[in-house]
């Protein structure tokens, strides 16, 4: 065990853990944001996606120790206003079904908008098929990531 101090959502957090615990578990078990999922615990999913000092990653295989420099973010805190226009069209079009791997989704949506206001389908398929979604509703993921883009392009 080893006390680690990391950046989550803004906030210094402190936790006490073996340092190669998974970010996922210090996020869900020690910090109660809940909104990250677990999937496949593989990096295969995509459903445990966060940021790492803005960059999408997979929290699922990602020891706390090598965020004690960093800053993380989860579905719980995104913000700014790619996140905005991507929660907006995800209302919009009722993208969830069961919902599981839809936080993991807005995780790269977000983060690909950031990146790329105006991706094409093609780019759009390459940053999100790491995230499935057993429900497959990619189809509405890539109206709703295309309806966030006009948005955000005015
Ligand atoms: S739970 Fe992390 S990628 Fe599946
Ligand atoms: S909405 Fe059910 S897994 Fe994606």
């Amino acid at each position: 065990m080893a006390q680690i101090t990391f950046n989550v959502n803004g906030e210094k957090r402190q936790v006490d853990v073996d340092p190669n615990t998974p970010l996922l578990w210090v996020l869900r078990d020690e910090l109660g944001l809940t909104g990250t999922k677990f999937g496949c615990g593989i990096a295969q999913c995509g459903a445990c996606t966060i940021h790492i000092d803005g960059v999408p990653q997979r929290a699922c295989v990602t020891p706390i120790e090598a965020v004690s420099d960093s800053q993380v973010t989860t579905i719980e805190a995104i913000d700014g206003a790619e996140a905005k226009a991507v929660q907006a069209a995800w209302v919009e079009i009722d993208v969830p079904q069961c919902g599981y791997c839809q936080s993991g989704q807005v995780m790269a949506a977000v983060a690909l908008l950031r990146e790329n206001k105006d991706p094409t389908d093609e780019d759009i398929d390459n940053a999100m098929s790491g995230n499935i979604c057993r429900c497959a509703t990619y189809v509405r993921i890539r109206q709703a990531i295309k309806n966030a883009s006009a948005t955000l392009k005015g």
